[in-house]
């Protein structure tokens, strides 16, 4: 069984280039299904989460193979399938985003309801609300979602919660439909604004993505294309956090700091230095981060999957910071893994109350979920000793070689099936 080894105590410095979007990523692979033809996918991270949906693709018959570095060529010309396996939907979230494009294209999917990180009740009622409204007959049984629609209609629908992956989906699915779709209270994240970007070079007619309100005009046919996926924005935080916790000096070559914004003003508030340009951003530090609170809200609020990570760098602030939870109740599993490394953290409920320490010291430790994962290797950064992390496939869900790139920053890193000999063979 794999692990991965850190020992605390370098400074990270140098250059590291940001991966493509997983998030974004994932919903574009769904909306390729809506084409009739063959899309080309660009920058595409090489990540777990990626290959699964690789899998997916092909288990309902759509023609996807990785070509080359990066690289994903998908020809839904035919859709061979309107049923989604159990195996493949149970382990992402993401994947039951396929059902809109293949009810739009062919009238009728059968998917199972999502599995996905352990974060917390992740429901799909907003994408069942919506597929409704757009006219589909939605049935769940024996653990499937079975949607069923002549021709989808336009319709006018309010999310309660501004869910990315809600927001999506029916956008997705109503650019095949007839007549115009209206979005209430629709996400404003990037990888929205991202798909709809992709959706309109494809031919749909999609407007006001990046506010609240976003409307698609339903169109007859979309066409393949090919398309470059955007930086991954949560990896570019978790480096900046890194540097933020070793000390150093780091440029994130290929960030949109736009997209950051909320985790790098917390960043600087923590002490931390940030100078941004257009594709990059260089983070520098060289003293102890100062105590910060931070609360995690839909985009562009602070996001919840950075929450884990900025704790990790917290736990050795210099002072008190309080940490509220709003998106997701169960983020919180990782803390008692830290509390192994000498973290002081009280949680109740959605809240977490740090009292930074002086020091961590290495420990073996689980990663619960991915950006647990993302966290422990960041406490690790900084723990006297060796840190032993199990549970690494959560990590490689969503990050391309992490282990690589904090190498070549400095960082005193390897996966590895055994312990190395010598802490010295890290270094
Ligand atoms: C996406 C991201 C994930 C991120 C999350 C929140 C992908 C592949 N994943 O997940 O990394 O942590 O956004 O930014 O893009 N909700 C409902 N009913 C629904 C859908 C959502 O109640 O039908 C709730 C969820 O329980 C949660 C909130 O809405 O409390 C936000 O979830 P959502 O934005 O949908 O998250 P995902 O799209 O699943």
């Amino acid at each position: 069984m794999q692990q991965t080894y850190v020992v605390g105590g370098n400074r990270l410095k140098g250059e590291v280039r940001i991966s493509g979007s997983k998030n974004g990523t994932l919903a574009i692979m769904a909306g390729a299904l809506l084409a009739k033809g063959t899309t080309v996918l660009e920058n595409v991270p090489c990540i777990g989460d990626v290959n699964t949906m690789v899998e997916m693709l092909q288990q309902v018959g759509v023609r996807t193979r990785v070509n080359g570095e990066n690289r994903i060529e998908i020809d839904a010309s035919e859709i061979g399938s309107n049923e989604a396996p159990y195996e493949l939907v149970k382990k992402m979230r993401a994947s039951f985003c396929i059902t809109g494009p293949i009810l739009a294209r062919l009238g009728y999917a059968k998917v199972p309801m999502p599995g996905g990180c352990d974060i917390g009740a992740r429901p799909i009622d907003f994408h069942v609300k919506g597929l409704q409204a757009l006219g589909a007959k939605v049935s769940i049984e024996h653990g499937y979602v079975e949607t069923a629609a002549g021709k989808l209609k336009g319709a006018h629908v309010y999310l309660d919660f501004p869910s990315a992956g809600a927001t999506q989906h029916i956008m997705t699915a109503a650019c095949l439909a007839e007549g115009t779709t209206r979005i209430e209270n629709a996400a404003l994240e990037p990888e929205v604004v991202d798909l709809a970007n992709f959706l309109t070079a494809m031919g749909a007619k999609v407007f006001g993505a990046g506010t609240s309100t976003i409307e698609v005009e339903g169109v007859k046919e979309l066409y393949g294309v090919t398309y470059r996926m955007i930086p991954d924005r949560m990896e570019a935080g978790t480096f900046a956090i890194a540097v933020g916790i070793t000390g150093g000096d780091v440029t994130l070559v290929g960030a949109i700091s736009e997209h950051c914004t909320a985790v790098f003003q917390k960043l600087e508030e923590a002490g931390i230095h940030i100078t941004a340009g257009p594709d990059f951003a260089r983070v520098r530090s060289d003293r102890r981060p100062i105590a910060t609170d931070v609360k995690t809200m839909p985009h562009p609020g602070f996001p919840t999957d950075m929450q884990q990570p900025f704790t990790a760098m917290l736990v050795i602030a210099d002072g008190t910071s309080v940490v509220s939870e709003n998106v997701y109740e169960r983020r919180f599993k990782y803390v008692a893994e830290l509390q192994r490394m000498g973290a002081d953290i009280v949680q109740e409920g959605r809240t977490a109350i740090i009292k930074g320490v002086p020091k961590l010291t290495g420990a073996q430790v689980t990663a619960t979920d991915l950006r647990a994962g993302a966290a422990l290797i960041i406490a690790g950064l900084v723990a006297e000793g060796r840190t032993e992390i199990s549970g690494v496939e959560h990590i490689d869900r969503g990050y391309e070689d992490i282990e690589g790139k904090l190498g070549a920053l400095g960082a005193a890193i390897v996966r590895s099936e055994a312990a190395p000999e010598s802490t010295a063979r890290l270094a």
